[in-house]
C-alpha cells in the first residue's frame, strides 16, 4: 500500500510544489491515468501519446522524451513495490508570475504519483451504480476541449457534486448542445434495440483509450455499434447503459436518475463487453 511521488526524476514519500506553479494557480497542466494489471503498465504507450497530445493542445513542452518517461515509470513503480498500481502522470506549466500569462514559467514540472489502485467493490460490478444526468454541461470544443487532458476538471467536479446531491454516484454530461457527452472521468456507451451506441468525438469527449479498445472489441466481435450524436433524453429510453475507463474498466449502470436502466440490471451487452475487456487484459500478460 506504498505511495511514492517522482518529481523531475526525484523518487521520495511525500512531495510538495510551489504554490507558484502556474498548475496550482490557474489548473495550467495535463495529466494521464494508468493503471498496471500483473504489475505492468496497460496501454502504455497510448497513454503517453494522449499525453503529448494534451501538451501540445495547450502550448505546452514536455521537458523528457517518451522514453525516459517509461523509465522513471519504471523505476516509481519498483520503488513503491505494490502488486498493483494506479500511475498518475501530471505535467504543470512550472512556477511563474501570478499572472495567467505562461511566458514567465521556464521550466514545467514532471510528477509521476504511484499508489495502490482504488479499490472498486464487487457489488458494483454486479449490480452496476446509479447515475445522474446533470444539468452541468460539458465544456465546448471551442472553450476547453475536452479531448485534452487538463488538470482543469472543476466542469466535472461541479458535476460529480451535482450527481452526488442527487444520490448518484456520477454524472453524465451533455454538451452546450444538449448532446450526450460523457461521465465525469469515463466515457458513455449505452444500448437501444441490440445496438451499442456511443456519443463521437465531434460532441465534445475525451478520446478515451478504454472507450477504443471497446470499439475495436465491438468491431471484431461482430456487435453493431454506433457513434454518433443524441440529444440527452435518448438515454432515458436506452436498454443498458455502461461507462468505460482506466480505473472502472467497463462499470454497468442499473439507475438513471432514480429510474432503472432497462431490467434494473446489467444487461446482456454489458456484461459481454465487460468479459471480453476482461479477457483483453488478461491476454496482455
Ligand atoms: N479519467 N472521460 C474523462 C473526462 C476522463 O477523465 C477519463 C479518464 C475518460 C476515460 O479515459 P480512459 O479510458 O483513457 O481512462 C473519459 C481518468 C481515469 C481519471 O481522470 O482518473
Amino acid at each position: 500500500m506504498t505511495t511514492k511521488i517522482n518529481i523531475n526524476g526525484d523518487i521520495q514519500d511525500e512531495a510538495f510544489i510551489s504554490i507558484l506553479d502556474h498548475g496550482f494557480l490557474f489548473g495550467d497542466s495535463i495529466y494521464e491515468v494508468i493503471c498496471t494489471d500483473h504489475g505492468k503498465p496497460c496501454f502504455l504507450d497510448e497513454h503517453l501519446k494522449r499525453l503529448y497530445g494534451s501538451a501540445s493542445g495547450i502550448s505546452l513542452d514536455i521537458p523528457h522524451d517518451p522514453e525516459w518517461i517509461k523509465t522513471q515509470i519504471q523505476a516509481t513503480l519498483d520503488s513503491a513495490g505494490n502488486t498493483e498500481s494506479y500511475i498518475r502522470i501530471i505535467v504543470t506549466r512550472g512556477v511563474g508570475d501570478v499572472d495567467i500569462d505562461p511566458s514567465s514559467c521556464f521550466h514545467p514540472n514532471l510528477i509521476i504519483l504511484v499508489k495502490q489502485v482504488p479499490q472498486i467493490p464487487d457489488e458494483s460490478y454486479e449490480k452496476g451504480i446509479a447515475v445522474a444526468l446533470v444539468s452541468i454541461k460539458r465544456n465546448s470544443r471551442d472553450a476547453l476541449d475536452p479531448a485534452v487532458k487538463t488538470g482543469n476538471y472543476l466542469n466535472n467536479v461541479l458535476a460529480r457534486v451535482e450527481a452526488q446531491k442527487s444520490g448518484a454516484a456520477d454524472a453524465i454530461m451533455v454538451n452546450p448542445w444538449g448532446q450526450l457527452t460523457e461521465g465525469t472521468t469515463s466515457n458513455l456507451f449505452f444500448v437501444r434495440d441490440g445496438r451499442l451506441l456511443t456519443p463521437e468525438k465531434d460532441c465534445g469527449i475525451l478520446s478515451g483509450i478504454t472507450r477504443e479498445k471497446i470499439i475495436q472489441l465491438a468491431q471484431e466481435n461482430g456487435m453493431a455499434l454506433e457513434e454518433g450524436k443524441w440529444p440527452g433524453e435518448e438515454l432515458l429510453h436506452a436498454d443498458e447503459i455502461f461507462l468505460s475507463g482506466t480505473v472502472k474498466k467497463v462499470m454497468p449502470v442499473s439507475i438513471l436518475d432514480n429510474r432503472p436502466v432497462g431490467t434494473g440490471k446489467p444487461g446482456p451487452i454489458t456484461q459481454k463487453m465487460m468479459r471480453l475487456y476482461g479477457e483483453l487484459l488478461e491476454s496482455l500478460t
